[in-house]
């Protein structure tokens, strides 16, 4: 097996090729002068399993677009069989028609990628665990949640910790990672208005007065739901707020916002690629679980 990576994440995708140790293919992505890109792979893979690994963040269209190149550029180079891991899905989110006249956008790419030569599909920690089935190839649905249980039981006190789920979709996958741990869980009734955006905190199930909460939660998007749950549960009476968040997308003002006062550390995995991350978000490194999850096809 050899590994392809996109533009994407190549530092995620040059550690699990690391892991594995294998060889990585030699593709050179450039563009166009009318800003098409140009995608050229200079090894012979003819007859070779391939993986491929792509994040779909910013700029989220072209790196699928991408991908499509890629792919038809591994069959026509004669790969055998394409394995396509997807540390983050863009278009996860827009997982069901929200408001009348929207598209399923997670089910569109979902289709694309079924379309393309591609055999089986590997996601991380999605938003929504019914987003395997939009697609009709093989998918793995791989969990970062072994790498954030360990981040936790090195780096805090448990004796005062609890999971705060920030909303009720999160509430199954928090109270996994609550039982994982042995820890109480809490959850948060969060209301997010449609239109701007905007994230409001209603209530929550019990109490965090004195404790070191421990939200867990799959993406940070513009930043709404860490700021808010951060001020909410600090208003509650909580003496440390600190997020476990598979993705961090940082959009518009996201990173600016992770500076508010109430938040003391943010914890991400390098699923999406970040240079220069303030000094209180911290990475848990995601490539061995994907890395092991590799191994089981070879
Ligand atoms: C929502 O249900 C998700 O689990 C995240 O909490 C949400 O997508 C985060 O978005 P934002 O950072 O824009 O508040």
């Amino acid at each position: 097996m050899k590994l392809i990576s996109g533009s994407s994440n190549l530092p995620l995708a040059t550690k699990i090729a690391q892991y594995l140790d294998i060889d990585m293919v030699d593709l050179e992505i450039t563009k166009f002068s009318n800003g098409e890109k140009r995608v050229w792979i200079k090894d012979h893979i003819a007859g070779e399993n391939i993986c491929f690994i792509q994040s779909f963040d910013r700029p989220v269209d072209e790196n699928i677009i991408e991908t499509l190149l890629i792919t038809d550029a591994l069959e026509r180079s004669g790969a055998r069989h394409v394995n396509f891991i997807i540390p983050w899905m863009g278009y996860s989110l827009q997982d069901k028609v929200f408001r009348d006249g929207e598209p399923i956008a997670a089910r569109v790419i979902a289709n694309v990628i079924s379309n393309s030569y591609v055999k089986r599909v590997s996601l991380l920690d999605l938003h929504n665990s019914s987003i395997p089935g939009f697609f009709s190839i093989p998918t793995h649905h791989i969990l970062a949640l072994k790498p954030f249980a360990k981040y936790v039981e090195n780096n805090f006190d448990l004796s005062q910790a609890v999971i705060v789920s920030p909303d009720f979709g999160g509430l199954k996958r928090a109270r996994t990672f609550a039982e994982t741990l042995s820890l109480e869980l809490e959850n948060i009734d969060k209301h997010r208005d449609l239109h701007t955006g905007k994230v409001t905190p209603k209530g929550l199930s019990g109490e965090v007065e004195g404790k070191v909460c421990l939200i867990y939660d799959d993406v940070i998007n513009t930043g709404g739901t860490v700021v808010e749950t951060a001020r909410f549960l600090k208003e509650k009476g909580a003496k440390e707020v600190h997020f476990l968040v598979t993705h961090g997308l940082f959009a518009g003002e996201g990173l600016e916002k992770m500076n508010d006062d109430s938040i003391n550390s943010i914890v991400i995995t390098n699923s999406v690629h970040h240079d220069n991350l303030p000094e209180k978000i911290k990475i848990v490194d995601v490539a061995p679980v994907l890395g092991e999850s590799i191994r089981a096809w070879i």
